[in-house]
């Protein structure tokens, strides 16, 4: 125990000789659980930070163990809603998906996490906030620059600026009698929320290796998968989900709707990926994910676009969206930027209203059939049987005309052989 104290303050030094309050994002788990001892050890008050973001495991339990370490006060706030309303709902407006493979729930609930140590900070006085982040990540970047964009509180990465190894947090955790199940059965490292679950570290990290069948949680094999499908409608309003209907079990209430579709898209096999992912700080990672309710919605949202937008607004979105989601994905939530794509969002988001009817089938969720007012799809300009209202002598003169430029470009270029 001594010599990690020594250790962190040797390499601190005299860097944070000013701060004496603390506001800690705590998970309990082993590195948290550390860094707020370690703190308290070198005299700082210690104030940990909770948020309820949908994780599955317990809520309650973590504000026991803060003050089982010693800190004074603990916040466990309840922000699902707020999480949803703010951060995942503009993601789907966004068809939020980085490197077309991961739908980004982790990244969404760090600028949430920032703004909330920020506030707690701000209100008890602190001059540091501290998380729990290593220096390999991509949370570091969220978050410190969360932080610096709302506050000029300092902040305190221990795993990265101290360098504090696994290993050494397990011997000084023993010696103080932190309350930390630290396994061996589970080798992986998982973060969850309301949108989905990610699982690294261990075997995950052998991209040669199929991910073991013991990483996922949320969802079945597709083999295990019920033979009868279930048939999902998603009714949008402005781009965003407003009641999910599961078999005819209707729900409206955000937090309950992604509950509810996470389980019964789970259970048909709906929402495991696999994918071989660039991290901002710049090496490829391989990371296993469940995202059930995100994999449902996300392809329900882009077809409901496809049928009431313009295309011009769909080929520049398609550019728009995959920005959004490298900003997200890279620390850049607190950038004028995101904040003015989001703008862009609302408005050609105001005409996504609809419903769109997804089934879940052995491991995929499909689009099946969509409705909406304001649909641009025309049946009877569309239509090959007879009494359409399209006259198809006007093609002819559309064709010569549009195609015109091209045709006799072409014919410069290349027609004098
Ligand atoms: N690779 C994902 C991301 O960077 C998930 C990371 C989850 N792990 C974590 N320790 N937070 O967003």
């Amino acid at each position: 125990m001594a010599d990690l104290l020594k250790k962190v303050k040797e390499k601190t030094g005299s860097a944070y000789g000013d701060v004496d309050k603390v506001v800690l994002a705590f998970s309990g788990g082993l590195d948290t659980s550390v860094i707020a001892s370690l703190l308290q050890d070198m005299g700082k008050e210690v104030i940990t930070c909770t948020l309820d973001l949908g994780q599955q495991g317990e809520f309650k339990g973590i504000e026991a163990k803060s003050k089982k370490i010693g800190c004074k006060k603990h916040y466990g706030l309840e922000t699902k809603k707020e999480f949803v309303k703010e951060y995942l709902w503009p993601g789907v407006k966004a068809n939020a998906m980085y490197e077309g493979n991961y739908p980004l729930f982790t990244a969404l609930g760090r600028p949430l996490i920032a703004k909330k140590l920020v506030e707690i900070g701000k209100k008890e006085g602190a001059q540091a906030v501290c998380h729990g982040s290593t220096g390999k990540g991509n949370d570091q970047v969220r978050i410190d620059a969360g932080v610096s964009a709302l506050s000029s509180m300092k902040v305190i990465v221990p795993v990265r600026d101290w360098g504090l190894t696994r290993d050494e947090e397990i011997v000084y955790a023993k010696e103080k009698g932190l309350d930390v199940k630290v396994t061996k059965e589970k080798p992986y490292s998982v973060d969850e929320n309301l949108w989905g679950r990610s699982i690294e570290a261990g075997p995950i990290e052998f991209p040669e290796q199929a991910v073991p069948e013991d990483a996922y949680e949320w969802t079945k094999p597709a083999e295990k998968a019920p033979d009868k499908p279930s048939f999902v409608d998603i009714s949008f309003e402005k781009g965003i989900p407003v009641e999910v209907s599961i078999d005819g079990t209707a729900y409206k209430d955000e937090v309950e709707m992604l509950k509810a579709l996470t389980k019964a898209a789970g259970e048909h096999g709906v929402g495991r990926i696999e994918h071989m992912e660039d991290r901002t700080i710049g090496f490829k990672s391989r990371e296993a994910y469940e995202a059930p309710a995100a994999l449902t919605i996300l392809p329900a949202h882009q077809d409901l676009e496809k049928y009431v937008l313009t295309k011009d607004e769909l080929f520049h979105k398609v550019y728009l969206d995959n920005l959004y989601s490298d900003m997200v994905y890279t620390g850049k939530w607190f950038s004028p930027l995101r904040v003015a794509v989001d703008k862009f969002n609302d408005e050609v988001e105001s005409a996504v209203t609809g419903t769109v009817r997804m089934k879940l089938y052995k491991g995929r969720a499909s689009v099946a059939s969509r409705k909406s007012a304001n649909a641009l799809y025309s049946h009877n300009v569309a239509t090959y049987d007879k009494g359409s209202s399209f006259d198809q002598k006007e093609g002819g003169a559309f064709t010569k005309l549009w195609l015109m430029q091209y045709s006799t470009a072409y014919k410069m270029k290349y027609g004098k052989k």
